[in-house]
């Protein structure tokens, strides 16, 4: 996944390129590059790879003159190692036209083949395609026929933008299974990979569809299909600031959205309950197969899986419609049973993730309808589902995901109540009283961060060294014990595993040795008294064979305190709203550890925010 910016009006392209790049850098962080066109018509590039201040500081020693139409690009390396040479953008027409690209040309070879004349400089895919722009736009003598041309031709998952010296004030863009979003300014107009690219400088946007191309220029957008069809896309107003965007002080982007995390669930609630009732009218679009729902299936990747995962047992036993939870990349190659009746349910944080759209799109292809729960707007897959529920939890820059973790819990929730309204399957009081327990859960995670926050802080500097984590839950807590290893395996570089508590004795109880760190959810006594018991004793068990323990259990829970290291204290919450709390010292925890090992925890080795490559 890459970041991308096209900007095109009176304003520095550099200033606006940079400050772009830098919003999104979170997309993809091994190179990064520009091309600016100046006021005499040269087309100035500056690449560089590594992190954008790489490229920064190159334009700050050796840099090139400043225009008002540019493209800019930060990388996740697909097709060739992360160098110079490979970094964005590329050439053609004799470096006459400057191309970006993010996504994979499938055909790249055949088309390299076709090209052999050329001269390559990279090993990308990209550079394809910069190639074959610059020989059609010969051809043509039209940037966006050239391109419409081009893409003609390409096969897989691309969003590009091309710029030419020929035609200063103009930047064409197009996209098939990659985002890119329009941001719409007063005499300018920009391109991006998403909002962050330019809601500094205007919140009004347009969405681009599948297979469209949009050429911008300062005072005018023309969107086509690939076609040449013209296109009316929708207009929206951005609904956060460039400095919620911004880490606004924080030391770091996950440490501001776990604090964002109450927000995220109160935000995700705002205006979707009336009077102890759930309202959701961006179910209207599949209402009518909604009563007669057989059968949900749940497909996410990652953190996005594991709330899924949550989410089903309350969906089930409050709708009493069975419901699984499947991994996107799993699900679309096991050739599963789907109708009319079966509700596909995608969750997904970017709506970018290709997996998970490729599952989308496998499943409406077999007839299912689909519903999107995503927390970015204008994102290729809720355009590619039957409805959608945003999540509102603000943009979610950091690679490991927290606060829209518990906001997708809590969407999958509304979902849960809303369907056991229309099957009447909970009473209205029911529901009423549910609604109220969701309701109270900012609340909870504002005590749960006041009271945790600075006590892990506090203990994780003694764990520093350790090598690896287990982590036990029962029930709802099991899924949150897989999302706490996780986040522990991906920003903190540990061993970490999940495991059901209640299978320990079938085999993990084997890896417990003397000093083995475990961190345990314990569930409320107060909410089913048969499960909390059952924990005790599994901590009981490791202790006998010397593990460490770190027990997230409920205020006022004495029976773990003999035999835990720590205990790390949650309110109480009804069954199903206690791992919504239970998740946050885990996130909190790993946040720690990546931290006194002096690791970045916004940019994880190896990882990009989303994953828009399969
Ligand atoms: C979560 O911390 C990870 N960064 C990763 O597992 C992520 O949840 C997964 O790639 C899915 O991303 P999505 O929600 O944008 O689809």
């Amino acid at each position: 996944m890459c970041g991308i910016v096209g900007y095109v009006g009176p304003g520095s392209s550099l200033e606006v390129l940079m400050g772009g790049l830098r919003r999104l850098e979170y997309r993809g962080y091994d190179s990064a590059g520009v091309a600016v066109l100046d006021d005499d018509g040269e087309l100035g590039v500056r690449k560089r790879a590594g992190k954008l201040a790489v490229l920064a500081g190159e334009l700050e020693s050796d840099g090139i003159r400043d225009g008002h139409t540019g493209i800019g690009h930060t990388r996740w390396a697909t097709h060739g190692g992360p160098t110079d040479g490979n970094a964005h953008p590329h050439l053609g027409d004799d470096g006459r036209l400057a191309l970006i690209h993010n996504g994979i040309i499938e055909n790249f070879a055949e088309l390299k083949a076709e090209l052999a004349d050329e001269t390559f400089t990279s090993e990308t895919d990209t550079e394809i395609a910069a190639l074959l722009v610059g020989r059609l736009y010969r051809e043509t003598g039209d940037l966006t026929e050239a391109l419409r041309r081009a893409v003609a031709r390409l096969e897989g998952a691309f969003t590009i933008l091309a710029m030419h010296r020929d035609d200063p004030g103009v930047v064409v863009g197009a996209r098939r299974n990659s985002p890119l979003v329009i941001g719409l300014g007063e005499g300018e107009n920009f391109l991006g990979s998403d909002v962050a690219a330019f809601v500094a400088y205007t919140k009004r946007a347009m969405e681009i569809g599948q297979d469209q191309i949009v050429t911008i220029r300062p005072d005018s957008v023309e969107v086509t299909d690939f076609a040449g069809n013209p296109v009316t896309p929708t207009q929206f107003e951005i609904a956060w600031d460039a400095s919620a965007a911004e880490k606004g002080g924080w030391p770091s982007f996950m440490k501001k959205e776990v604090s964002e995390e109450p927000a995220a669930v109160a935000n995700t609630l705002r205006g979707r309950i009336h009077d102890g009732r759930v309202t959701l009218p961006e179910l209207d679009a599949i209402a009518e197969i909604l009563d007669g729902v057989t059968r949900i299936i749940v497909i996410a990747c990652g953190t996005a899986a594991y709330a899924g995962m949550l989410g089903r047992y309350a969906i089930e036993a409050w709708s009493r419609i069975p419901i699984d939870v499947e991994l996107s990349h799993e699900f679309r190659y096991r050739d599963p049973v789907l109708d009319e009746h079966t509700l596909v349910v995608s969750v997904s944080q970017s709506g970018e993730t290709m997996d998970t759209l490729r599952a989308v799109q496998y499943a409406r292809e077999k007839g299912a309808r689909t519903l999107a729960i995503c927390n970015t707007q204008g994102a290729t897959i809720p355009r590619e589902s039957d409805a959608v529920l945003y999540i509102h939890a603000g943009p979610e820059v950091a690679v490991a995901s927290t606060k829209a973790f518990v906001a997708q819990v809590t969407a999958l929730y509304l979902l849960g109540l809303d369907l056991a309204a229309r099957r009447g399957t909970l009473s209205p009081e029911r529901i009423a009283e549910l609604i109220v327990e969701l309701q109270n859960v900012p609340d909870k995670l504002d005590d749960v961060l006041d009271a945790a926050s600075s006590r892990i802080a506090e203990f994780t500097r003694w764990l520093a060294e350790t090598q690896s984590v287990i982590f036990l839950g029962r029930h709802v807590g099991y899924p949150v014990a897989l999302e706490g290893a996780l986040k522990l395996k991906e920003i903190a570089y540990i061993h970490a595993e999940g495991f059901a508590a209640g299978e320990l004795k079938h085999g993990p109880i084997a890896l417990i040795e003397p000093g083995q760190l475990v961190i345990v959810l314990v569930p409320s006594p107060r909410n089913d008294d048969s499960l909390h018991p059952k924990v005790v004793s599994n901590i009981q068990e490791i202790r006998a064979r010397g593990a460490r323990v770190i027990a997230i259990a409920e205020v006022g829970d004495v029976a773990v305190v003999p035999f835990a290291d720590e205990v790390i204290r949650i309110p109480f919450a009804g069954p199903f709203f206690e791992p919504i709390l239970g998740v946050v010292p885990l996130h909190i925890f790993a946040m720690e550890m990546a931290s006194a090992k002096g690791l970045d925890v916004d940019q994880p080795r190896n990882l990009a925010k989303s994953v828009t490559v399969e």
